[in-house]
């Protein structure tokens, strides 16, 4: 198995596709630790997947050095290392530019970058005091690249955290961690749901702008983070893998079956 021996740390697991994440690392032979806000859906996971895996309740609003250290600890102490970090937990908040509330923008930087900075800190730490290296996979998006209307602080959040990602990766590929990115196109998902799937109108405008003709699945992105993540990777440095039916290189529109939206 892939991940066999591997330890994994999963942020926004709970539900979504942070849950495919870990449930494939987990079937793929990792040990994972599962982190969210949402306590009451984790333990209920945690449950479910059984042995190899360890519930952690935290809210990463605002997340400084000590609790991330706090967290990895939690994880070594558990499980002995820490190879595998999913930096997935990310929040989405709409509103037109001109009513933007620049409390909703902080929210965004904090949660979607601030954090994967922070737990990739203390991750990379911990990766370097066990000296086998190590893997790191941001979940960005799309919108890191594309824009669209009422996006103006979820999109500069992904594009801030692709450009970490590369950073990072520079930084860390010395000594043997890996930093890479998923973008995702648009996954059936309750973010989305809420976002862009609420009704007939804008789920068609997203399937008129994918020409594989439907929503992506929460597994489809769990493959290619666990691809990232495993030695199958390991010329792969700084990248961001678009899985998204074709949303980045479509430049028209598609049409959409009847009944689709
Ligand atoms: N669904 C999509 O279409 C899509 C597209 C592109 C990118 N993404 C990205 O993929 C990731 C996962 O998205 P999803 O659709 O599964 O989202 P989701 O809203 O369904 O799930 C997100 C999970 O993260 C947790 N979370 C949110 N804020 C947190 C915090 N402060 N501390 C701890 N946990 C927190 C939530 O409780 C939830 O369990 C996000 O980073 C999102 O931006 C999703």
């Amino acid at each position: 198995m892939k991940h066999q021996g591997k330890v994994a740390l999963v942020t926004g697991a709970a539900q979504g596709i942070g849950m495919a994440c870990a449930t494939r690392l987990l079937a793929e032979g990792a040990q994972v630790a599962l982190l969210d806000r949402d306590g009451d859906r984790l333990h209920a996971l945690a449950a479910r997947l059984g042995a190899g895996t360890l519930a952690i309740s935290a809210d990463l609003t605002g997340l400084g050095t000590a609790s991330a250290t706090e967290i990895v600890a939690r994880v070594t102490e558990r499980f002995g290392r820490l190879d595998i970090l999913v930096n997935n937990a990310g929040v989405l908040r709409l509103q037109s530019f001109l009513d933007f509330d620049p409390d909703d923008f902080s929210l965004m930087m904090d949660v979607n970058v601030r954090a994967p900075l922070v737990l990739s800190q203390a991750a990379a730490r911990a990766m370097i005091a066990g000296a086998a290296g190590g893997a790191i996979v941001n979940l960005t998006s799309v919108t890191a690249e594309l824009a669209a209307p009422l996006i103006a602080g979820y999109a500069a959040s992904k594009g801030a955290l692709r450009q970490l990602t590369r950073v990072m990766a520079l930084e860390l590929i010395g000594q043997g961690i890996r930093v890479n990115a998923v973008g995702p196109g648009t996954i059936g998902t309750e973010m989305a749901a809420n976002a862009v799937l609420g009704d007939s109108a804008q789920r068609h405008t997203v399937l008129s702008r994918t020409p594989i003709g439907r929503l992506g699945k929460t597994d489809e992105i769990a493959k290619a983070v666990s691809f990232l993540a495993s030695d199958d990777a390991s010329y792969i440095v700084g990248q961001t893998v678009y899985v998204d039916g074709g949303r980045l290189i479509l430049n028209y529109v598609v049409p959409v079956a009847e009944g689709d939206a």
